[in-house]
């Protein structure tokens, strides 16, 4: 006998002071979170090693062409960037919400995969145009309005942060991040086809990772919802509308469109955009056309609103797209933040 098998009184210590992380919780809330993390750790790759990178030289481009394409993935991976501490927040909010085990590490994952989005982005602009767009000393006028319409991006994007985060002060995990579901749903259908219409091999590689990603991002998001939404207040529920609209204006903005009421920006900002777009399209990135474009928006707002209409939330009206649905007049309060 050890003194292990003498009864004792045993003492709890204090109750934990909530919201916390503990105690440890390995109970899922979800449990199809629980097989798409597995799904995520099988999809896993090394970004470093998964992309021929030897394959992508900058003497291959004119220089028009490397600030066109470095422009494109310094504008992608501005959403890339900030989706890690966007997810990553998020996953921390989950931990101490206690939204269950499975939630909490598909959250883990997301913010990876952003991280690797956002890596192969770097990468491509420091092979073509390294320091580009802060640290350059000199540069071209291309190159300089390039640099310009990325610090009004970075400029607009800031100021949702802080939203972002006082968001979840008073709403439920669910209720900030199911407006993620129209990025993930157009991020997935875009890449795939962009990543089917370019030249370059790297490029082709880079966006189907990416898409890949974005597949299993939209699972979550459609997961979320199909175990929450029925739960969701009917304020919460309205403000569900105005944000998933406000979601596809302000991602607008990566097409060179930037709308009233989140985009404050100089009057050229689109035409440069729209010329980036084009010579980088011309260097074997797959830029989709616009008609195209619009059509895989369309698919992805219509695969939103099958999830929306099972709930009986009410989907806007996007007039751009030819999608019939509620009118909403948006402000800047019902954007938090947007990354994919
Ligand atoms: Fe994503
Ligand atoms: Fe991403």
């Amino acid at each position: 006998m050890s003194m292990l098998d003498d009864a004792v009184d045993l003492e709890m210590p204090p109750d934990i002071e909530f919201p916390n992380p503990m105690p440890t919780d390995w109970t899922d809330k979800i449990s199809r979170h629980r097989k798409l993390w597995e799904l995520a750790e099988a999809q896993h790759y090394d970004p470093n090693t998964a992309i021929d990178w030897a394959a992508l030289k900058a003497d291959d481009f004119s220089e028009r062409e490397r600030v066109a394409l470095a422009y494109w993935f310094a504008v992608n991976g501005t959403f890339e960037n900030s989706g890690v501490p966007t997810f990553g927040y998020g996953m921390v909010q989950s931990y101490e919400q206690h939204q269950g085990d499975s939630t909490s590490r598909v959250l883990l994952t997301v913010a990876r995969d952003e991280g690797n989005h956002d890596e192969m982005s770097r990468r491509v602009v420091e092979t073509l145009l390294p320091g580009f767009p802060y640290r350059r000393s000199s540069g071209s006028a291309v190159e300089q309005r390039a640099a310009n319409n990325l610090a009004w991006i970075h400029y607009t994007n800031s100021k949702y942060w802080g939203g972002y985060k006082r968001a979840y002060e008073e709403r439920t995990l669910s209720a900030v991040m199911s407006p993620f579901i129209v990025g993930e749903a157009a991020a997935s259908l875009v890449y795939m086809q962009t990543s089917k219409n370019a030249r370059h091999p790297v490029f082709a590689d880079i966006l189907q990772h990416i898409g890949k990603d974005e597949s299993r991002h939209f699972a979550f998001c459609n997961y979320l919802a199909q175990d929450t939404w029925g739960d969701l207040t009917d304020l919460e529920r309205r403000s569900l509308t105005k944000n998933i609209k406000a979601a596809y204006v302000y991602i607008s903005v990566v097409f060179g469109e930037p709308r009233a009421p989140f985009w404050k920006v100089p009057g050229y900002f689109s035409e440069t955009h729209h010329e980036m777009e084009e010579i980088a399209r011309g260097a074997g990135l797959g830029i989709i056309p616009r008609v195209d474009r619009d059509d895989i928006w369309r698919r992805g707002m219509l695969r939103v609103k099958s999830v929306t209409d099972r709930y009986g939330i009410e989907f806007p009206a996007v007039p751009e797209l030819g999608i019939d649905g509620t009118e909403v007049p948006l402000t800047e309060e019902d954007l938090v933040v947007v990354s994919f």
